[in-house]
């Protein structure tokens, strides 16, 4: 964990990714966590979607910041992600939550996770290196492409 290593992103696109996860936070619904997070995302065609976590009194539809980055660059079109960042308002990085990988890997089979904080400390990672073996929907394809014998039950 280190802001020593170089990132894969070149350093305009990485300032500009984080300085809009940071903003995006500003922005973040948390009265019940009061953890508010932001993220940015770049898509294929080069732009950028903010997103930050939007909580709700029943719990469990709480959605996470890098989701509603994803789900509004998705509403706009866009259907390739280059790479996430996640901010978090704490010393050390905070990386995506398992279904947040999931929802990555739809769009972002090879995407660049990049996580950043209140320090100089971040973490880059593939999408491969944090959901390994994901499930996608290359294997729904395989299914739908086996003989209707074979799918008889
Ligand atoms: N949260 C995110 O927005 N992103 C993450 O990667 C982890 C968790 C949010 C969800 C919830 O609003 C709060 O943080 C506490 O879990």
């Amino acid at each position: 964990m280190s802001s020593a290593r170089a990132s894969t992103l070149r350093p305009s696109t990485l300032r500009r990714l984080e300085k809009a996860a940071r903003a995006a936070a500003r922005t973040s619904y948390s009265p019940y966590s009061k953890f508010r997070v932001g993220a940015a995302v770049l898509t294929g065609s080069g732009k950028i979607y903010g997103g930050a976590n939007v909580e709700n009194a029943s719990y469990g539809l709480c959605n996470c910041a890098e989701r509603t980055a994803i789900f509004s660059a998705a509403a706009a079109g866009e259907r390739n992600l280059k790479a996430v960042v996640v901010y978090t308002p704490t010393p050390a990085p905070t990386m995506p939550c398992g279904a947040c990988r999931q929802v990555i890997h739809e769009f972002g089979s090879d995407a660049t996770v990049i996580a950043i904080c209140d320090s100089a400390q971040r973490v880059e990672r593939t999408l491969p290196e944090l959901l390994p073996d994901a499930f996608g929907p290359r294997d729904l394809l395989q299914a739908s492409s086996q003989s209707p014998r074979r799918n008889r039950r």
